[in-house]
């Protein structure tokens, strides 16, 4: 019999290689960015899809341009156990973050099928389309449409260039006419099981490979236009000015403080700003425009803190003679992952022979939207290099995905 050891290794060797295959296929050509609908969204989804089907599922892309990977169990007409993560990333982004955990539950497949065995579920991957929201201004719009929280008004959204989700999804083959039905049936999920890299330091601290998450931070997004007035930078005294640059500078520290004094209860973040066509060394800034994020694992505390945010910005917009314009983008509730599959994955770790380390999770999950229409469980990897990921600093040992991934090809083989 193979080892443990020989087994991880093994999962652990084979996921990074095809991470790197994955991160060569980007927009940018210097950095890793690849988001929702693009050729890039394409040419990776087709990589995934050839992997699934080696690994013995049937796979296609859906309407949404989600992935989607079909082994059979050994009973029909039992519910799935569905697992999977985001297959978009930021920009310049790490080469495991959602990527790790399309790629780990095909490898868990690929050794059912290597051993002839089938369990009595059904087991499905999913490589959303979706998650970051880097394109439309909208998060985890793959995992949505399957959950049924794809609100029709989304299509209209825009990226930068102008392009609305619905042509963008034309464009790609998908189809929006058919997105209300993909909303999965309650009774066709088991359990929803997504493994991700931690991105932050906890593991790493507590020298553990694997941990159980606890609950799913909620968020609030929204979007912010500042509006002043232009002016020569040379000749306009400083008591005259309204500056939108500088009211906007306000805000941001705004922010810092508001979510410091919470003893990191609440994080927020303002992380990307602009200036009126990037604004020039000469002109006082009349127009700028930025995003805030904000979350918290207790909803009531982060629309509380959002709140004071707005009426913080009105009250510096007032005192600077600048207008305000506030666009809520998305809220997302706190969302817990489910008790008794919580202590089942404990379970396997346990009888792996490592201590079981529960800790929450601050970054947003496709999970999140899956919890509308089945029970969730969520297992974390230690990330390296201190914790740092949406950074092409991200990093992952191929010791610890291969273990991540024994573990959650037994949990697979645990659920009943
Ligand atoms: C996704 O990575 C998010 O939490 O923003
Ligand atoms: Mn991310
Ligand atoms: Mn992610």
């Amino acid at each position: 019999m193979e080892s443990l050891t020989a087994q991880a290794t093994r999962f652990g060797s084979s996921i990074l290689d095809r991470a790197d295959t994955l991160a060569a296929i980007s927009e940018r050509p210097a950095m890793l960015a690849r988001s929702y609908l693009t050729a890039q969204h394409r040419q990776a989804g087709e990589r995934v899809l050839a992997w699934m089907r080696e690994a013995g599922m049937r796979a296609d892309f859906d309407p949404m341009g989600n992935v989607i990977g079909r082994y059979e169990g050994a009973n029909a007409g039992a519910p799935a156990i569905v697992s999977g993560s985001h297959l978009d990333t930021v920009i310049d982004a790490g080469k495991y973050d959602g990527i790790f955990g399309i790629l780990a539950p095909i490898a868990c497949v690929a050794e059912l099928h290597r051993g002839g065995s089938r369990l009595a579920f059904p087991v499905e991957v999913i490589a959303f389309g979706d998650e970051e929201g880097t394109r439309f201004g909208a998060s985890m719009l793959g995992s949505k449409a399957l959950a049924g929280a794809f609100h029709e008004e989304l299509l209209d959204r825009r990226d930068a260039e102008g392009v609305s989700l619905r042509e963008a999804l034309g464009r790609f083959g998908g189809d929006a006419a058919a997105i209300a039905r993909l909303r999965r049936d309650p009774a066709s999920i088991r359990v929803f099981i997504e493994t991700h890299i931690e991105q932050g330091p906890v593991l790493l601290e507590a020298g553990l490979p694997v941990g159980v998450v606890t609950t799913i931070a909620g968020a609030s997004r929204v979007h912010v236009k500042v509006e002043g007035e232009e002016g020569h930078a040379g000749t306009v005294p400083m008591a005259l000015r309204r500056d939108a640059l500088a009211a906007a500078c306000e805000m941001v520290l705004a922010v810092e403080r508001r979510c410091r004094a919470t003893d990191g209860r609440i994080v927020g973040t303002v992380g990307k700003i602009s200036v009126r066509e990037g604004g020039a060394i000469n002109v006082i800034p009349a127009r700028v425009e930025f995003t805030l994020d904000v979350r918290s694992g207790d909803d009531v505390e982060r629309r509380r803190a959002v709140k004071d945010i707005e009426s913080e910005f009105l009250d510096r917009a007032a005192a600077r003679g600048v207008h305000l314009e506030w666009t809520l983008l998305e809220e997302v509730a706190a969302t817990p992952c489910d008790a008794i599959e919580q202590e089942r994955l404990g379970e396997v770790i346990r009888a792996m022979g490592m201590p079981v380390r529960r800790l929450p999770s601050g970054a947003g999950h496709d999970a999140m939207q899956l919890a509308r229409v089945s029970p969730i469980a969520m297992l974390f990897v230690r990330c390296g290099n201190g914790g740092v990921s949406h950074s092409p600093r991200e990093t992952l040992s191929a010791e610890d995905a291969g273990i991540a991934s024994v573990v959650l090809l037994r949990y697979l083989q645990s659920v009943t």
